[in-house]
């Protein structure tokens, strides 16, 4: 009951879109840290990354009034960096937005059971060596303890906070069924999205074309042959990422990016989406070629730029 008017507020803010066009964010992303103990080969956040303080919890607390509960944002992500780094600030979102946040983990650190926070979305970028090709040597193994342990350790309902995600890139796309197969056992949901490359010629984006579309519709075959959803893409989300749905060079044309309000360690407002930057100098994605579940679900939905 207690979770009524957030509900309500949704369906509410969906209406309006659809009615009358009006546009007010759904889901919120923060980038709680500047720092990240890895420096994996396809991340964005690096190329943005530059020395500056963090917030403190306080200046958080403000973020989250001004900035989400303002705008009546339904769900936050907690991303960085690496923000299991950042328990303090982990903790405070939990409390204020009980339930309804998620945190974007490497999964190298052990993971703390924190009451508040909906589940984890662990990144799994392929099968033990392909994942250390491009996070670092040793890193599946730690990660992969990490899982276990948080899964022993709490309880008979644990496994359902464990959600994985895959970005998959020219790197790593013939292991996505591997992956598929061998976290099945442990983990409630896999998620998988496309590499977006921030120049021309990034030879980790999967190009378009009869391999990518191949992969699709093996992924989309799979999904059937696990109950509850564990493959969480909707298949009219999977379609779309066969092909250009977001927009023409770096411009967002049909990508909702104001369903998502996205702020950085700083708490500035990220344009053009939670892959981009605060700053007007910095490197821009490449709509064209985008491949980001977080929007691509809202188009499949109907729910456009
Ligand atoms: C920037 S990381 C931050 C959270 C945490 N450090 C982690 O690795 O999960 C958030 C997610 O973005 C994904 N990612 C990084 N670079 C990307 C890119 N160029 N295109 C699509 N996803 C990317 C990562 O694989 C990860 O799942
Ligand atoms: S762990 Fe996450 S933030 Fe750090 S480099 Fe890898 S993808 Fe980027
Ligand atoms: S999610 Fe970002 S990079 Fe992708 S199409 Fe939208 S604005 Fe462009």
């Amino acid at each position: 009951m207690q979770e009524a008017p957030a509900y309500f507020r949704v369906g509410m803010k969906i209406a309006g879109y659809k009615l009358f066009n009006k546009r007010s964010p759904i889901y919120g992303s923060a980038d709680i840290i500047n720092v990240c103990n890895l420096h994996c080969t396809h991340c964005y956040w690096w190329l943005n990354r530059k020395d500056q303080e963090e917030l403190s919890v306080e200046q958080w607390k403000q973020v989250i009034e001004n900035k989400f509960k303002k705008r009546h944002v339904f769900i936050v992500t907690l991303v960085g960096g690496e923000p299991t780094l950042r328990p303090d600030v982990i903790e405070l979102f939990a409390k204020e937005y009980p339930n309804r946040v998620c945190v974007v983990s490497n999964g190298t650190f052990p993971l703390k059971k924190t009451p508040g926070v909906y589940f984890y979305w662990i990144s799994i970028d392929g099968t033990q060596q392909v994942h250390d090709t491009i996070r670092g040597k040793g890193a599946h193994e730690k990660t992969r303890k990490n899982i276990l342990d948080y899964i022993e350790k709490n309880g008979k309902k644990a496994w359902k906070d464990i959600w994985i995600s895959m970005t998959i890139n020219s790197v790593n796309y013939k292991t996505v069924k591997d992956v598929i197969e061998e976290w099945y056992p442990h983990v409630n949901k896999i998620g998988f999205q496309f590499h977006t490359p921030f120049m021309k010629g990034d030879p980790l984006w999967f190009p378009f074309g009869p391999d990518r579309t191949k992969l699709v519709d093996d992924m989309i075959a799979l999904k059937n042959n696990y109950e509850d959803d564990y493959i969480i893409n909707p298949k009219k989300q999977l379609e779309l990422m066969k092909r250009n749905w977001g927009g023409r060079g770096t411009i967002p044309v049909d990508c909702p990016t104001w369903t998502i309000l996205a702020v950085d360690h700083l708490g500035r407002e990220k344009q053009p989406c939670c892959i981009g930057s605060a700053e007007n100098d910095s490197m821009k994605p490449i709509c064209e070629d985008c491949g980001l579940g977080c929007y691509s679900v809202f188009l499949s939905h109907g729910i456009k730029g």
